[in-house]
């Protein structure tokens, strides 16, 4: 778009840096809490450890997702679409303070779970998936990203919306959680429903709840052994979900 100046200019053109333009549309990060190392026992005996993931895992688990969705099955290839673009937008930073985090088992990639921080008050549950299905590694990871909410970065309200059936009974269902009206309120997922969870209603309820559903609590008293082991970020052989 261009004007004619409304005054005489002595300067009638200025060269613009890429990084003079940057800030502006990556915008400044807040300042936050990472996620502390946390360990979970599984119903099905096995202990997953959830850690943040690090930038430099971005392309790899991009690999992964990419191949994730090609599976037709139980909303995997809408989700995997959605988490593959919010990984790149993560490393090209093009998301407002994302955060991710990833659950593995016997020392390898079994789920992940992510969402960002609209502010210092809401924080957006974006998704949350898993590898290994008919463990609540999914309710695990769910139950880490609003403990992470309320409990580590001290929010106050969490917002979710669902693709899916499964992760709508986990956390609409389950969770018996309000929504705001809808379509006046939308989530950034496609405009979908927004069900939020409120820092009273987790501390009355949707903590315990989560921790009876996955069958424990989360430790963070995470062993040295644990963290070195899973340094590195291994992906499973092949899709089988
Ligand atoms: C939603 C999701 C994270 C839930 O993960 P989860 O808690 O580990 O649960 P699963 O999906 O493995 O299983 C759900 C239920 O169906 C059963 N089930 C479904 N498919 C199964 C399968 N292929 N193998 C074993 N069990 C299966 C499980 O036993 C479980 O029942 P239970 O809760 O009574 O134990 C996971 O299904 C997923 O990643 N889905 C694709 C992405 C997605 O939809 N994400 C959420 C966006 S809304």
């Amino acid at each position: 778009m261009r004007l004619e100046p409304p005054v005489p200019v002595s300067r009638e053109e200025y060269v613009l840096n890429v990084r003079d333009i940057e800030p502006l549309l990556q915008g400044y990060p807040m300042d936050t809490k990472p996620w502390p190392d946390a360990t979970i026992k599984l119903r099905t005996g096995k202990t997953m450890y959830i850690r943040a993931a690090r930038i430099d895992e971005a392309k790899t688990l991009m690999s992964y997702v990419r191949q994730v969705m090609d599976v037709e099955h139980d909303f995997y290839d809408i989700v995997g679409a959605r988490v593959y673009a919010e990984i790149l937008g993560w490393y090209r930073k093009r998301i407002k303070d994302p955060y991710l985090m990833v659950g593995m088992i016997d020392g390898k990639l079994a789920g992940l779970v992510n969402g960002r921080l609209m502010n210092e008050d809401i924080n957006i549950s974006l998704h949350t998936m898993t590898f290994e299905r008919g463990g609540r590694l999914g309710a695990a990871l769910f139950y880490c990203k609003a403990y992470y909410a309320f409990e580590i970065l001290g929010q106050k309200e969490f917002w979710s919306t669902y693709e899916s059936y499964n992760g709508w009974r986990i956390g609409f269902l389950g969770m018996a959680a309000p929504s705001y009206p809808w379509p006046d309120v939308q989530h950034e997922l496609g405009g979908a429903r927004v069900y939020y969870i409120t820092r009273k209603y987790w501390d009355q309820a949707v903590k315990k709840y989560s921790e009876e559903l996955v069958g424990d609590a989360l430790n963070f008293d995470v062993p040295d052994e644990i963290v070195k082991a899973n340094q590195e970020l291994v992906l499973p052989d092949d899709v089988t979900v």
